[in-house]
């Protein structure tokens, strides 16, 4: 795809993602005013939007509809596109804590610790994990008040992905791993490194792919194929994620560089090198460009987004 034109189609997409993700976003009350304050502002900070944008394209390979057209966007997909934004941002959230990585600068400002307080930051990353399934289950029981069956046991089906996926065996266990290896990180094994990146960022991503496909009638077979892909994806990602945590710019990145450094974490980068870890970026992109081949649609779109990330600067 043209680089314009991958330009525009991209613009077109995360303008309707930025819609629906604002569009749901819970009103504050009279008590509970600073924590909807604080889920706001680490969700508004903006950030790329990819995994609801991964939800869409995913939908779109089974069931197209015209991206720049907000009116066309079902329902059910701009509200899981939203719980999907509010866990990722969530894992941003609980991530950049003084007892995690005690990180200051995320999506180009203070993070929400920094600003509401640590007590604050838990219960917004809190917020956001639980209004994710809030919203989620809100559209099912709404498909099954109005005889809806079939819509119904799709969004059952990929509120239960999303839910595997973030919990213990997906990017929670990630963040364990990751936390127990901190301070050995050039003793781990590429064993336990590979787990890391495949749980605390794999899993999301492959959630993202497989809600999309699901939602959109996609079958088991074709749900496989789209986890398949998000981890290849995924993985790629976080090792992109590492390399820029070593020489990327931190104002294009919205975060502080170094920060695996001093946390002595494992990373691909710690274990491989620089040179091996762009070779393996380029190396699960292309697997995962390939995989697509086999599934229905229009993958011009995925494909593009796919290589745009092997050369990301933030
Ligand atoms: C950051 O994710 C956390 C990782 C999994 C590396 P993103 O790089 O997608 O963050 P935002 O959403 O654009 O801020
Ligand atoms: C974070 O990995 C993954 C999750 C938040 C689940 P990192 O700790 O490397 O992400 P950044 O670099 O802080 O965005
Ligand atoms: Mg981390
Ligand atoms: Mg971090
Ligand atoms: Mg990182």
């Amino acid at each position: 795809m043209d680089k314009n034109v991958f330009k525009e189609e991209l613009n077109k997409r995360v303008s309707a993602a930025e819609k629906a993700v604002k569009s749901h976003i819970p009103e504050a009350g009279a008590y509970n005013g600073k924590v909807a304050e604080a889920m706001d502002y680490s969700v508004m900070a903006g950030g790329k939007r990819l995994r609801p944008l991964f939800m869409m394209e995913s939908f779109r390979l089974f069931c197209p509809f015209d991206p720049a057209d907000a009116e066309s966007m079902p329902g059910e997909l701009s509200a899981f596109m939203s719980a999907m934004e509010y866990i990722h941002t969530y894992s941003l959230v609980h991530d950049d804590l003084p007892a995690m990585d005690n990180d200051e600068l995320r999506r180009g400002r203070a993070t929400t610790w920094k600003v509401y307080g640590d007590g604050m930051g838990v219960l917004a990353g809190d917020g956001l994990l639980n209004y994710a399934y809030e919203l989620m289950i809100r559209v099912a029981s709404s498909y099954a008040a109005s005889g809806e069956q079939e819509l119904c046991r799709r969004c059952i089906v990929a509120a239960g992905i999303l839910a595997d996926k973030a919990g213990v065996n997906g990017m929670i266990g990630g963040q364990c791993a990751d936390l127990e290896a901190e301070g050995h990180g050039g003793s781990a094994s590429e064993e336990e490194l590979m787990y890391i990146h495949e749980h605390k960022t794999g899993c999301l991503i492959e959630a993202a792919l497989m809600a999309g496909g699901v939602l959109a009638g996609a079958s088991e077979k074709e749900t496989e194929i789209l986890e398949k892909i998000g981890s290849d994806i995924g993985i790629a990602f976080q090792i992109k994620d590492d390399i820029l945590d070593v020489i990327g710019d931190s104002a294009k990145l919205g975060k502080k560089t170094g920060s695996d450094e001093a946390n002595d974490k494992v990373t691909y980068v710690s274990l491989n090198g620089l040179e091996n870890s762009e070779t393996e970026v380029k190396r699960l992109s292309r697997e995962a460009e390939s995989l697509m081949d086999s599934l229905p649609g229009d993958k011009e779109f995925l494909k593009a987004l796919v290589d745009s990330l092997i050369s990301r600067e933030n």
